[in-house]
């Protein structure tokens, strides 16, 4: 069974968090099939969900939003994360010029009312700036995200694929402590093992998500990472029968860090096989295999 993660002020994501940001992908995006995953999430003890404004050309949220408000009860038994702050080019926005980053008080604001009525909730549980924005005006950005949490539109703040220095300016200009950072991580993508990154979260407390735990499936490809890794998760598969995928999100769970994998599969059956991932313990060598395969070279 998955375990909760708690955070501060009562917060709880649960150990691994369905990302929606290819929702708009299936083939099927009926409010039927967006709420068997739902239904089928929460089963799994999968309660926490990964949005973001620009998710599906800006459509995913609202996509999800039509089974919460067919069914209001839903609400209450999960989380839900977005995230703003990235401008796409796009036909909803045909008077911009070029892909951009907005963390001014006025964009913020105005996403997450967006993102409450396409959701069909009074509130976040997360707001999350997405990528750091070389413009920041921290000190009107810092306030804009205090104002949203007193206002209880947001329950807490997060950022993504923040550096620390990114982190601690934003943090130096707000009250409410920075929860979370989401930031990509997978056998494919570990530099936040050798960067300081993860260390740098441990250190201010701050919990860790990862998104695309899976590397998008390009674990599972012709990838040069991917061929390395082949032979190992099949005799890692038969060791503890079960499957590739499982053994790259075990990989992730086994961090003391409590690494929290965002998936995005939108295969149900997948939802159902990865949720079982926390029951595979990997121990500290059959880690390191998997990290000294997927680097090429053992470790120094
Ligand atoms: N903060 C950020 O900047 C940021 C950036 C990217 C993503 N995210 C978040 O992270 C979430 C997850 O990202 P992601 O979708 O890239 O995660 P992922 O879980 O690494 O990748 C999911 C993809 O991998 C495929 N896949 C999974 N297992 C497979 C297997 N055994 N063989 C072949 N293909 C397999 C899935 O296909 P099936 O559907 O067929 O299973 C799906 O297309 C997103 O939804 C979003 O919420 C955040």
């Amino acid at each position: 069974m998955l375990n909760a993660i708690n955070l501060d002020d009562g917060l709880q994501l649960s150990q691994l968090v369905y990302g929606v940001w290819r929702l708009g992908d299936d083939d099927d995006t009926s409010i039927t099939q967006v709420r068997a995953k739902i239904d089928l999430c929460l089963e799994q003890g999968i309660t926490s969900f990964d949005h973001a404004d620009i998710y599906g050309d800006y459509q995913c949220e609202a996509l999800f939003g039509k089974a919460l408000a067919q069914s209001p009860e839903l609400r209450g038994q999960m989380q839900l994360i977005s995230k703003c702050n990235i401008a796409l080019t796009s036909a909803r926005f045909p008077n911009r010029r070029v892909k951009h980053y907005d963390t001014s008080a006025q964009y913020i604001t105005d996403s997450v009312e967006h993102s409450l009525v396409n959701l069909h909730t009074d509130h976040l549980d997360i707001l999350m700036m997405h990528r750091p924005d070389p413009l920041m005006d921290a000190a009107q950005t810092g306030a804009a995200l205090d104002a949203l949490v007193d206002s209880g539109k947001v329950k807490a703040i997060g950022v993504s694929n923040f550096s620390r220095a990114d982190w601690q300016l934003l943090q130096k200009h707000m009250s409410h402590k920075l929860q979370v950072n989401q930031i990509e991580i997978s056998l494919l993508a570990s530099e936040c093992f050798r960067d300081g990154t993860l260390a740098d979260l441990q250190t201010d407390q701050i919990q860790v998500m990862a998104w695309s735990p899976l590397a998008g499936g390009a674990l599972f490809s012709t990838h040069p990472v991917a061929r390395r890794l082949e032979p190992l998760f099949k005799s890692l598969c038969e060791r503890f029968q079960c499957s590739a995928d499982q053994i790259a999100i075990a990989w992730l769970l086994a961090h003391p860090a409590n690494i929290i994998p965002v998936v995005g599969t939108n295969n149900l059956e997948r939802i159902k096989t990865l949720s079982k991932a926390s029951e595979i313990k990997l121990d500290r060598e059959t880690w390191f295999e998997l990290y000294s395969a997927a680097q090429g070279c053992e470790v120094p």
